[in-house]
């Protein structure tokens, strides 16, 4: 998704923008530009990936700066319609992350008085009426604009001759970072963990002045104070540390993650808050609704509780009656969907409570409380320590509902994650590199695990990846089994132990070759499938985290052997903030 840096003070801001740009590339672009003021405003856009000399290359002057990396939604990924845009005359600059929903309108008004449009992007938009508005005054005009911009925005605008960024915030994440007579300006932290530890989350509405040696915020035209927060994420654990990609660093991270999640435990009133809850909603998407989907499985059968996994890209629009609790999930706390869904459940007058790894994120200003997972910073596109960093805090709550009764079982959970990781699975990574689709079925807490291991195949891989519940490949799949048809079987022991052997049984008649993650000692299925991955015969919620990992690495390591590019997947970005 695109993001934004902003850099105002006394240093040289190119580099200082550059360097943020490449911190925010891990949420995908397909382009990218940077403006600075210093004699005059200069303006340098590309399309494709920053260089590690681009700060050279572009050669602009100034200690006043914007830039930004654009994921195309409206118009190609050009250099035109790169960020950052201009008015008519190339005196204001403007970049922007969010979608004006009214920018065709707008765009045919400004066309009829005059204002000449080069590039096909809503943002440019901004521009011109800023341009129009300005007399004098580059806070006032940007002020008169957002009364004519419907849907979401976060933007950046700087106009030469002044040393001035105006910010604005509107339904899209902007922080700024608070320096020594120097401010910063993004989309998310990872940008400002170079420079500073203390930043300021900016509100829906909020409009900022920044200048080098003052801040000004204001809300509804008064000016309000908003909160310094310091971050609690190190600059190091955003570096690849000597790992091949970040998703491999971030598989490694997980027994950490998942520990320090768990030695964070939850808060009183969020305590009370599950304690209360006849019954939970969860909304989700993507790999983190997968964590949900796993947490029904887990917790029905244990607590008298009736609990709804729901995508949050559905709810929206076939909203379920609501009652009760509503928990959303997000790795990033950005995700439009899930928060869109979160802001129904509170219409709903619904108690709520968000996970997330992000301080400070959209979600946690929506939520009535937050449990925030202790992931540390996901760069990889492919979500893993915060997938299970989700579990370890899902887990808590059920064992909360469980009277503590897997206090044993959670705090030494992060040793079995360790066991699994260096496990060698490239005889079945092999075999999935050399398929063109590929099955994966479990069983119960299984099945959603199977979901997500297919999905971080086809994610990094781009190997077409699907998951089953295991009973159900035989209602039509099984027209696809072939010689070249890989199915990742989850087999554990339990009450479906016997019936997955059949179905893999089922599944070897028709010829496919089965990758079997079971364990250890299991002899029966070591010998009925093509390649076996046993892993340690522990607890229930323990074997979930296990084979999670286990069809991480094995996704990991076919996607290595297919060079492809894991940490940055064609097409996708790592937080998704449009609908
Ligand atoms: C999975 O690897 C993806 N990164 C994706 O499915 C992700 O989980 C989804 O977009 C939701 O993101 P969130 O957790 O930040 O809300």
């Amino acid at each position: 998704m695109c993001g934004i840096v902003g850099y105002i003070g006394r240093r040289d801001a190119t580099p200082i923008l550059f360097k943020g740009l490449r911190r925010l590339e891990y949420r995908g672009y397909d382009s990218f530009g940077v403006a600075t003021v210093g004699s005059a405003l200069e303006v340098y856009k590309k399309t494709g990936r920053i260089s590690d000399n681009e700060a050279e290359v572009a050669c602009l002057r100034g200690s006043t700066g914007i830039g930004h990396t654009r994921w195309a939604s409206y118009g190609e990924p050009t250099v035109i319609n790169a960020h950052p845009q201009t008015d008519c005359d190339e005196r204001i600059a403007v970049v922007h992350n969010g979608v004006i929903e009214n920018y065709n309108e707008l765009k045919r008004q400004l066309q009829e008085r005059g204002h000449i449009f080069r590039s096909e992007t809503d943002t440019e938009v901004i521009a011109h009426l800023i341009e129009e508005h300005y007399e004098g005054d580059l806070l006032a005009a940007v002020n008169a604009t957002l009364a004519y911009l419907q849907g979401s925005y976060a933007i950046l605008v700087v106009m030469e001759d002044a040393q001035r960024i105006v910010a604005a915030r509107n339904a899209s994440p902007l922080v700024l970072g608070v320096g020594d007579s120097e401010f910063f300006a993004a989309s998310d932290l990872m940008p400002l963990l170079d420079y500073t530890e203390r930043v300021i989350y900016l509100e829906d509405g909020d409009v900022a002045d920044i200048t080098p040696n003052r801040l000004d915020i204001y809300h509804d035209g008064q000016r309000v104070e908003r909160p310094i927060e310091l971050i609690n994420w190190r600059v190091e654990d955003a570096r690849k540390g000597g790992f091949a990609h970040y998703m491999q660093k971030e598989i490694f991270e997980q027994p950490q993650s998942f520990y320090e999640t768990i030695r964070a435990g939850i808060d009183e009133h969020t305590r009370r808050m599950i304690m209360d809850a006849n019954e939970i909603t969860l909304v989700a998407c993507g790999t983190s609704y997968h964590t949900t989907l796993i947490f029904k499985y887990l917790i029905e059968p244990l607590c008298n509780v009736s609990v709804r996994a729901e995508m949050g890209s559905e709810f929206k629009y076939f909203t379920p009656p609501l009652n009760g609790l509503v928990i959303a999930v997000s790795q990033s706390g950005e995700t439009t969907d899930t928060i869109a869904a979160l802001s129904m459940a509170k219409a709903h007058n619904c108690p709520t409570l968000a996970i997330t790894n992000v301080q400070g994120s959209t979600i946690t200003r929506v939520a009535d409380r937050t449990l925030l997972m202790r992931a540390g910073p996901e760069i990889g596109v492919a979500a893993t320590k915060s997938y299970t960093a989700q579990l370890a805090a899902l887990m808590q709550i059920i064992n909360l509902r469980c009277d503590g009764a897997f206090d044993d079982v959670l705090s030494h959970a992060h040793l079995a994650i360790g066991d699994v990781l260096l496990y060698d699975v490239r005889d079945a990574a092999t075999l999935c590199s050399k398929a063109n689709h590929a099955f994966f079925v479990g069983r119960g807490p299984f099945y959603p695990v199977s979901m997500e291991g297919a999905l971080k195949m086809k994610e990094i891989s781009y190997v077409h990846a699907e998951g089953y519940a295991a009973g159900e490949l035989k209602h039509g799949p099984f027209a696809l089994l072939t010689p070249e048809t890989p199915v990742v079987a989850i087999c554990t022991p339990g009450p479906t132990y016997s019936v997955m052997v059949s179905n893999i049984k089922e599944i070897k008649a028709r010829k496919a070759p089965v990758i079997a993650i079971g364990v250890d000692g299991d002899k029966e299925l070591a010998e009925i499938v093509d390649v076996f991955i046993p892993i340690p015969n522990t607890h229930l919620l323990v074997q979930v985290l296990t084979t999670s990992v286990v069809l991480q690495l094995l996704a990991y390591h076919t996607a290595c052997a297919l060079q492809r590019d894991i940490d940055r997947p064609r097409n996708l970005a790592k937080s998704v903030t449009v609908e």
